[in-house]
């Protein structure tokens, strides 16, 4: 599950794994930078508002420690027992946050997805999308705003940018879904896509 700040993605992850696990599928969900204790000590890392600026690469270089130890401690171990994994975002917020808001070079960031993942990509991404002013009011609402959240709107605009254009190159995984509706029609619209999910599944793996 991917987005902007403030698109809802937490509420409707939840959703979803209800959803999920009505119909009957096993599944972990879990969220990024965290996901780990490693993890989540990397996350206060990244998040935390700093005294000093902080490098794009080192940024970056963090972001990947705190997924190697993801896919080591949480994502291979449920894939390989048979469970669903889903995550509050995962290597498109690297594209979208280091390289559309920062300007790091896609390639830097596709050698160390090919370093740290291997194969391993998401076989579906739900992208909740909502202007930026939009995302950034319900953000500001929640309280004191991250090290992330500080940013400029232009910077927003940017990643907002990326994760479309992602959406774009990779339509046959991406949905994506206008997070700016009402709670109902965004569930709804979850719904659809769970749906289609369940059947693309049921199809290629012949269960029930
Ligand atoms: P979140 O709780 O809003 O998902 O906070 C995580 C923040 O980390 C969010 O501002 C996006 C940022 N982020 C990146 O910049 N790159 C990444 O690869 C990931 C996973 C998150």
């Amino acid at each position: 599950m991917e987005g902007g700040e403030g698109v809802g993605k937490s509420t409707n992850l939840d959703f979803l794994r209800r959803y999920l696990n009505d119909s009957g599928i096993e599944i972990v969900t879990t969220r990024e930078p965290g996901g780990t204790a490693l993890g989540e000590e990397i996350r206060g890392l990244l998040l935390n508002v700093r005294g000093e600026p902080v490098s794009a690469d080192a940024e970056l270089l963090l972001m990947f420690a705190a997924r190697a130890q993801h896919i080591f401690e949480v994502i291979e171990p449920a894939l390989a027992s048979g469970k669903w994994v889903l995550s509050d975002r995962f290597t498109d917020a690297t594209y979208a946050y280091q390289c559309g808001g920062r300007g790091i070079d896609p390639a830097s960031v596709a050698q160390l997805e090919q370093l740290v993942q291997g194969d391993l990509r998401p076989d579906y991404t739900l992208l909740l999308d909502a202007p930026v002013e939009i995302g950034m009011a319900r953000a500001r609402k929640r309280g004191e705003l991250d090290r992330f959240e500080q940013e400029a709107l232009a910077f927003f605009e940017r990643v907002r940018q990326s994760y479309l254009q992602q959406a774009r190159e990779h339509g046959d995984r991406y949905r994506v879904i206008d997070a700016s509706q009402p709670l109902a029609a965004v569930e709804k619209a979850m719904e659809t896509v769970a749906g289609e999910l369940l059947s693309r599944w049921r199809r290629t793996t012949g269960r029930q």
